[in-house]
């Protein structure tokens, strides 16, 4: 594989999967260089139903080999919500910030912190299709903490670490996320 596309147009995801896959020699677009493509709708009820329509739909279009990550956080005390439904927790077309201060009410008073997040990334080639998982296991805190990343990192705290995903390197988090992991496994398996 010389070529893979990234079948996301999140400027932070993108950051993020080309910095974990930089070593490899490949050369990475994502779907901000194929402006033909359309949005994808999420509407399957699994993250790896997700992921797979993103990169089915990229690689059908472009002929490329296509990689894409679909991710959800799990709360303990909420059941698992919001999952699947973490980018529309608050409602259709929110910011980061309605998310996450809706998570901040839902778990106003809750004892049990403990959450996860979980990637799925798949990836799509004209032979096969492949699926790897990341986990990342921490509590969600009852306030902010930080300016970096994206999405529920400021009020995710990673187990053993005492800074947020929002406070913490993006070089570490990268190393012990839910998307570095996932992507880890890829990597693996395209190293045989
Ligand atoms: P999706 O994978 O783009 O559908 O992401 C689902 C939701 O989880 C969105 O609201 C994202 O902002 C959030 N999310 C995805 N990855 C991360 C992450 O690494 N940190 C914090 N939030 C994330």
């Amino acid at each position: 594989m010389d070529k893979l596309v990234l079948a996301s147009r999140n400027k932070n995801k993108i950051a993020e999967m080309k910095a974990l896959v930089s070593d490899l020699g490949i050369k990475v677009y994502s779907a901000l260089d194929f402006p033909e493509l359309e949005e994808v709708d999420e509407d399957q009820d699994t993250l790896e139903g997700n992921a797979l329509k993103k990169a089915r739909y990229v690689h059908q279009h472009t002929g490329l080999p296509s990689l894409s990550d679909d991710t959800g956080l799990e709360v303990d005390a909420l059941g698992g919500a919001p999952g699947v439904y973490s980018a529309r927790y608050a409602g259709e077309k929110v910011t980061y910030q309605d998310n996450v201060l809706k998570l901040l009410r839902e778990m106003n008073g809750k004892e049990d912190r403990a959450a996860q997040f979980r990637t799925v990334v798949a990836l799509v080639t004209a032979e096969n299709e492949h699926t790897f998982e990341g986990v990342c296991k921490g509590v969600i805190i009852d306030h902010q903490r930080g300016e970096k990343g994206f999405g529920y990192d400021p009020v995710f705290l990673p187990q053993e670490f005492d800074q947020t995903f929002a406070e913490l390197d993006s070089k570490v988090k990268n190393e012990i996320s839910h998307r570095g992991r996932a992507i880890q496994k890829f990597i693996s398996f395209l190293k045989g």
